[in-house]
This record gives C-alpha cells, structure tokens and sequence, in this order.
C-alpha cells in the first residue's frame, strides 16, 4: 500500500516521486498561476471576480448561458420544496419521477429507441464501457477524451483488449477491425472534440461499426445543446435543436451508443446515454452508478427540465447569438494570422504558442488584461500544442467579446503566436469542416 504519509521533501524513489516528476509543469504552473485552480469570489453575469481583480470569463463551458437564465434559476426551488434538496436513493433503490420525464424529453429530442439518465459522463465511461467491452476489443480513437480513455484502462483489467487507431482515422480503424476476430467490439471515441471544436466524420465510423458488427461509443459532451439536425430552416450552420452529433449527420441509432452530458450547454450536473431499451436494462443492473452511486440534487433534475424548455422555446436564437459572437472572435484570429484548430465555428477555440516556454507570461498577461481562459498546459496537451483556450458562451456580452478581441490584438503583437500560414497541422485531417465562419 502507498505511504501517503510521506513528505513531499522525502519521496526520492517512491510513487510520489515519479508522479510528480510526470506533473512538474503542470504542478509548477497550478502553484504559480492565477488561471489556475483559483478561487472565484463573486460573478456578476460572465464577469468573474478573483481577489480584487475583475475578469471576463471565457473558460466556462455554459455555452448556452443557461447558467444564469432567469426563467431557469426560478425553476429550483418549486422542485425543491417538493421533492427536498437530494433523493439519496441509489437509482436502483428508487428514482424520483423527474427522473422519467427527463429521459422522456430526451428521448423526443434525440430520436433515440431509449435513454438512460445518470449523474456524470465520466461515471458512465468507466462503468459502461467495462460492461460493453466484456472480454472482447475495444478500438480506441488515439486522442479520446481522458475520461474516456480511463473508462477503457478499466476494461481492459477486466479483460478486454485494447486497439488505438489513429485520431480521426477512419481507414486505420478498418485496418485493425479486419485483423480483430474477437466479440464484442467496441469503438470509443469523442463527438465534438474538447480541445479544437471539430468533429469526426462521424458517418464514416458508423459505417465501419455496422459492416463490422461493433458498437459505435461516442462521447458528444461538447456537442449536446449545440449542434442538431440540419434543416431548411436552421438558423445557423450548427443546425437545430441543439440534439447532438447523430442527429447532426442525419444518422440512425444503429450500431451507435451517443453518450452526453448536461453539465455543458445545459448547466446542470447529469448525463446521459441514448442506447437500445435491451441494453439500458442490462445497465440497471449491471453499471455500479445506476446501483450504488447518489443521485444528481434535485435542483440539476429542475434546471435540466428547464432547460429542455428554454430550448425548445428559444433554443435555435440563443445558438444563433452565440454562432455570431463566436465568429468575431474567429474573424479576429484570421486576420491576425493566427492559427486556431477550430474549423467548424465551434465555441471553442484553442490558440497555440510559438515558444511552448512562454506560457506562464502569456497567461499573466491575459489576466493583467481582465481575461479569464482554460489555460492548455503540457502535459495536458501535447508539448507543440501549449497555449490556452477560449470558450465563447451565450451569456457573454458583445462588450465582453469586443474586450477579447482586442487583448488578442495585443497578444499576438507581444508573443510569438502559432500562425495560420505555414502550420504544421494539416488542417483538414483534424475534422469534418462544418463551414469556415
Ligand atoms: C469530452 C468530455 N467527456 C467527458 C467530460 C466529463 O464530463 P462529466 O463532468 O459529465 O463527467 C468532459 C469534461 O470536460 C469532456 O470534455
């Protein structure tokens, strides 16, 4: 067993030693930095406050800024007077009906045969995939989300194999599909990716998982609440409803597990799955989070009931605004020359140095400047691929946006920016390009 009384000044040699060699940048810049690990003391709508220091704040993933919807913050307390403040049942032991209607709303939303409601996407990955996964192969997309990835380490302690295929990469996936002779398959990866806003072409995989009888696994955390069915009458290139990645590409539920989560576009802590009615009964028994785990509180239950209203009402012109407000900041970066990932107008835009090194001085530079970000650290991400990131929501207002563009006017004046001519990253295999904004 691990010594975890042990001083930090005395771990030459042991578990702790190596760990935090393997964090030293990280470690170093959460001890150094502002952006990090902060206390916020106060908001006041996307302002934020730290200290005595006043910042925008583009580093929350409330996209559709349902965080501070009126109509929604007022949905709390009539739930809670009814049903208290936490059920405390493990699912399994007794679900409050609210968690029926939520699955019933989804289940409009979506077009899926059956969904499946627990507490965080991260529960679901690693209870789920070890169930899906059985003692057959899982492939794995080379960049999945952490989460996703550890959901796949579990597993494989309980038996299954596991097979990477390049991020993205359709073609090396079917390479290693016809050399696999195992069942189950499983293929895991991400809709929208976290870090560059783009998506796979997700048509392709699910091809490959019904010509190859696996289960298409995808993660669409980001994608929930922004991205939806495409219409005639869309009001923006993400297209409607907001209802996730399949429905995006028009796709069916054949073959394909879509997981998501509330706790991004919709503000509120649950997740889901959309899966067959056969296996969301295996689930009830057989995922430890349906059984044993506490619930979400009742006031997520409410924002996300909500939540579906609000969408259902309003959602496409909240999406709309927001498409707007991320495009400025998009039309900023291109005539700075400045390369950002995102080809999809998404409202995440990652923005990579130059000198890796710098980042420190970069970030103390945003903050100085009243802008709060994610700040992208190795090893986080990929040492060439340092630099921080920008998360547009609805709540933000063009004054906010106006603020951004100009402290990114001045970041590229003063650091050495990765630039958008002469990238090294091919840009078109990163991802499906929606449309560049
Ligand atoms: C792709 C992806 N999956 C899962 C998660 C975790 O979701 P949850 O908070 O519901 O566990 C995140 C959060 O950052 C994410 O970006």
């Amino acid at each position: 067993m691990h010594n975890t009384g042990v001083s930090v000044s005395n771990t030459e040699g042991s578990w702790l030693h190596s760990w935090l060699a393997k964090c030293g940048d990280l470690m170093e810049l959460r001890a150094s930095h502002r952006m990090m690990d902060a206390v916020i003391d106060e908001i006041d709508g996307r302002r934020i406050r730290i200290g005595d220091h006043w910042l925008s704040d583009f580093a929350s993933c409330n996209y559709l800024g349902f965080d501070l919807e009126p109509e929604i913050m007022d949905s709390i307390s009539r739930y809670v007077r009814r049903w208290g403040t936490h059920p405390s049942w493990s699912r399994l032991l007794g679900s409050p009906v609210l968690y029926e209607q939520i699955e019933e709303r989804l289940l409009c939303l979506l077009g899926a045969e059956d969904t499946l409601v627990l507490p965080t996407i991260t529960l679901i990955h690693n209870s789920v995939i070890p169930v899906l996964a059985g003692d057959g192969t899982v492939f794995l997309d080379g960049r999945a989300h952490k989460t996703i990835y550890d959901g796949v380490m579990i597993a494989a302690s309980h038996g299954a194999t596991v097979k990477r295929f390049r991020h993205n990469d359709f073609e090396h996936l079917a390479e290693l599909l016809r050399e696999s002779q195992t069942t189950p398959r499983l293929i895991c990866m991400d809709g929208v990716n976290s870090m560059t806003g783009n998506t796979p072409h997700l048509p392709s995989f699910a091809r490959l998982a019904r010509e190859y009888d696996a289960l298409l696994y995808v993660d669409d955390a980001h994608g929930f609440g922004i991205i939806g069915e495409r219409s005639p009458f869309e009001l923006c290139d993400w297209g409607s409803r907001g209802n996730s990645i399949i429905n995006y590409y028009g796709e069916s539920y054949d073959n394909i597990i879509l997981v998501g989560g509330f706790s991004k576009a919709y503000s509120s802590l649950l997740a889901f799955l959309a899966l067959p009615t056969s296996i969301k009964n295996l689930l009830k028994v057989a995922a430890p989070p349906y059984l044993y785990s506490g619930p979400s509180p009742v006031a997520s239950l409410a924002t996300v009931l909500a939540g579906f209203k609000v969408n259902e009402q309003r959602g496409d012109a909240i999406r709309k605004n927001l498409h707007r407000k991320t495009a400025a900041i998009l039309d900023c970066l291109r005539h700075l020359d400045v390369y950002t990932p995102n080809e999809t107008g998404f409202p995440v835009i990652e923005i990579q140095l130059a000198e890796p090194d710098r980042i420190k001085e970069v970030g103390h530079y945003l903050f100085d400047r009243g802008i709060y970000v994610t700040m992208a650290a190795y090893p986080l991400v990929p040492r060439h691929e340092v630099g921080f990131r920008i998360q547009v929501t609805a709540a933000n207002s063009d004054a906010e946006i106006e603020q951004l563009i100009e402290v990114l006017h001045e970041v590229s004046q003063r650091f050495p920016l990765r630039q958008a001519s002469g990238s090294r990253v091919k840009r078109r295999s990163q991802g499906h390009v929606l449309k560049v904004v």
